[in-house]
């Protein structure tokens, strides 16, 4: 199967779509990613917060693609954040994982107090080729321009709940503006809209399923996106969406679908 790639403000390219590994654990996350490598996909998010870096790390092994031909991404959990914890924490990351290198390091949430000092360790990691991008995780536009007065790094991505029912509009804006990529979490909103008639309808038009219409928002977005499933034939559809795409009609519709909705319930500005 087909897919896209997006180019981040660095010059590294990263598959637009790729597995979430949120909510899977041992054998079963083992599976999950050895199978969705099968199919095609080649962008994996974990994070040390997930406890399954090393099941990923497995998965990857058993794979035995060539190391570029994958994109990994990992994140920093809370606990961990600091300037040397957050050195520390890097390495056993690629420990768990079994990897000299992750591809691309991210802050995992906008921890109050640590921000500065996490943000130092990042661009540390980046300045010694230990990784090959860093980045940040719901850091809305508030946490961006706070940015501006410690960061000498741009943040090469910024992974954020945003869906057609919490449309972001201002940060999608801001991340252009910022040459950030946006990635965007709980894409499928944990299925918590699946059965909205509006979406149903985008569906019915398009001949697909209300997650592949979802998916493909992101897409035609710009918008890099890590839909999770730990079924064969969920991981399939979810990564079976490059042969067709939303007209701008139809974009702009759904992007009447907000209702600042966060299937998650999780504000970052409660870190502000
Ligand atoms: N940076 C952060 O703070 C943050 C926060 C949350 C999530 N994330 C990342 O984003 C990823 C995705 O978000 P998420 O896991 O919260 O939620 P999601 O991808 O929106 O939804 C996953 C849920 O939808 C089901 N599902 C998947 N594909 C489906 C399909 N085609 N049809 C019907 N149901 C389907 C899955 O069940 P099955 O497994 O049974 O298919 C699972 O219960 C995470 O795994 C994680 O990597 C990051």
């Amino acid at each position: 199967m087909n897919q896209n790639f997006v180019r981040l403000n660095n010059g590294i390219e990263m598959p637009q779509l790729g597995l979430g590994c949120w909510d899977m654990w041992g054998a079963d996350a083992r599976r999950a990613v050895e199978t969705a490598l099968e199919i095609g996909y080649r962008l994996i998010d974990t994070a040390a917060m997930y406890r399954n870096e090393a099941e990923v790390g497995a998965a990857l092994t058993t794979a035995a693609l060539p190391r570029a031909d994958v994109f990994v991404i990992t994140k920093v959990a809370n606990t961990d954040q600091g300037y040397d914890s957050t050195l520390r924490a890097y390495e056993a990351s690629c420990r768990r994982l079994n990897l000299d290198f992750v591809d691309l390091y991210l802050v995992h949430w906008p921890v109050s107090g640590l921000r500065r000092e996490t943000w130092r360790a990042m661009e540390k990691l980046y300045a010694d080729g230990a990784v090959r991008a860093i980045g940040v995780c719901n850091y809305l536009s508030p946490f961006l321009r706070e940015m501006d007065e410690y960061a000498g790094i741009t943040p090469a991505l910024n992974q954020c709940e945003i869906t057609p029912y919490l449309f972001l509009k201002d940060l999608i804006i801001d991340c252009q503006t910022r040459s950030i990529q946006l990635q965007a979490w709980s894409p499928l909103l944990r299925g918590k809209r699946f059965n909205d008639p509006k979406l149903q309808a985008m569906a019915h038009k398009y001949g697909k399923t209300p997650a592949q219409i979802l998916l493909r928002w992101a897409l035609d977005h710009g918008i890099s996106t890590i839909p999770k499933s730990a079924s064969p034939e969920r991981l399939k559809e979810n990564f079976d969406v490059f042969d067709f795409s939303l007209t701008d009609a139809d974009l702009a519709i759904m992007d009447g679908f907000n209702e600042d909705f966060r299937s998650s319930g999780e504000d970052p500005m409660r870190f502000w």
